[in-house]
């Protein structure tokens, strides 16, 4: 065993038995950060802080939820936002965090898409990422169903139908799926388990692993530049101004957590705004009716940040379908492999890259708009299915444009 010394202070002791100054070097004080990046780099941190404000406010929602098809609409509508105190606050807090968290996570992959960070030892941080919205996705999705309203059985029901597509009725999967014919009690139980238990313990371990995966390659800048960490680490350690002004790195805590602190401060402000104001934005009017397994809503269609993919899918029979939209979510995946320049550096340098990085963004947007608006009117349908093609070929092209790039 070691040798242990009576300890001065609780730092001491607990660094004899954890060694929590090297937990402290390796986290926060020794952990490099690059001068050269803007305020896009400060969302990894508004993401983790978004993911707490859920953490919490799920908590105080699951102390009044009812996870049974007749309790749950009236838990949610009537208990928790009538009759406990502050607790329509917790709810506008999840909902727009919900909806926030993935705005959030879409500027955090397009920074990284425009700025190459995927790239030259940084491919786990992207996996891991998009392991992230996978799991995120999965989340949302889940955390609808809860309410029973009208959308969440409707979406849920469209969604597993999925399952159902052509040669996949045979083996009876949409059933097992859902536990019985329609979404019922298994239904909702088993989502009930995945939103509160399985997937957020899960999504703490990616984040673990996110936040583990950039320790060694570091955070890229905006530049592109390849930074040697350790020596700009010497010199900003030897203290003295000269040597700090011209090394190119600074410590992650205190210096670098103060600027994400202030990026963080004007986030929260419109957090609250969204909150305190304009919380509708993030719920389906349609989804404060009760369930009602006999009555169709007009018009069924997910949340805003799943309309891109919904789109993809629209376009096709039901196999097809299925697999378009499970290229379409997992595609982003790919992407350290298919971009095949070794140029990691802002979009704007890499020619032809540049247009794909911009039509890729407007696509999805485009996606997006044509997913919300009814598929009976032809322009829009025709509009959101070569949107849909569009987005194939682009991830088809970019192999092939990234190899033409020259050399930097
Ligand atoms: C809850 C989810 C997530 C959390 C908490 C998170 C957290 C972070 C943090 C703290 C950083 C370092 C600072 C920064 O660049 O912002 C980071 C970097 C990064 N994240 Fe995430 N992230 C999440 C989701 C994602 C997703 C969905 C992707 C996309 C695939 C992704 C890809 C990346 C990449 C590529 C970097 C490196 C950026 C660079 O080197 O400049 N992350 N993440």
């Amino acid at each position: 065993m070691a040798h242990f010394k009576k300890a001065k202070s609780i730092g001491e002791w607990l660094d004899q038995r954890i060694g929590i100054e090297t937990l402290k070097k390796v986290m926060q004080s020794e952990y490099w950060i690059p001068k050269n990046i803007n305020f896009l780099w400060a969302m990894g941190m508004i993401l983790a802080t978004t993911f707490g404000m859920l953490l919490i406010s799920g908590v105080f929602l699951l102390m009044y939820y009812v996870p049974t098809v007749e309790g749950a609409f009236d838990s949610v509508n009537y208990t928790i936002m009538t009759e406990v105190g502050y607790g329509w606050l917790w709810r506008h807090i999840h909902g727009v965090g919900a909806s926030l968290v993935f705005l959030i996570m879409y500027i955090h992959m397009f920074t990284g898409i425009y700025y190459g960070s995927y790239k030259k030892g940084r491919e786990l941080i992207w996996l891991s990422g998009m392991l992230l919205f996978i799991l995120f996705s999965a989340e949302a999705f889940s955390g609808y169903m809860l309410p029973w309203g009208q959308m969440s059985y409707w979406a849920g029901m469209v969604i597993t139908n999925l399952f159902s597509g052509g040669s996949l009725e045979a083996y009876g999967l949409v059933e097992w799926i859902r536990g019985d014919y329609v979404p019922g009690q298994a239904f909702l139980g088993r989502f009930f388990m995945l939103h509160v238990l399985l997937l957020p313990l899960v999504i703490i371990g990616g984040i673990v692993f996110h936040f583990g995966t950039l320790r060694l390659p570091h955070v890229n800048n905006q530049e592109g530049e390849e930074i040697d960490f350790e020596a700009s680490a010497r010199l900003w350690k030897e203290g003295t101004v000269e040597a700090r002004r011209d090394s190119k790195v600074i410590p992650f805590s205190p210096v670098f957590l103060s600027k994400d602190v202030f990026v963080m401060g004007v986030y929260f402000i419109i957090f609250f705004y969204l909150v305190f104001f304009n919380f509708d934005f993030a719920m389906d009017p349609v989804n404060f009716d009760p369930a009602d397994g006999l009555k169709t809503p007009a018009h069924i269609y997910p949340e805003w940040y799943f309309l891109w993919s919904y789109e993809i899918l629209r376009p096709f029979s039901k196999d097809i379908g299925l697999i378009a939209f499970a290229i379409a979510q997992g595609i982003f995946l790919t992407l350290p492999f298919l971009d095949l320049s070794p140029n990691v550096a802002p979009a704007s340098r890499r020619g032809l890259f540049h247009i794909w990085f911009w039509l890729l963004l407007i696509d999805v947007l485009t996606l997006t708009l044509m997913g919300k608006l009814p598929p009976t009117d032809p322009l829009f349908a025709t509009i959101g299915m070569v949107a849909a093609y569009t987005f194939f070929a682009l991830w088809l092209v970019l192999p092939i444009i990234t190899m033409l790039e020259k050399k930097k």
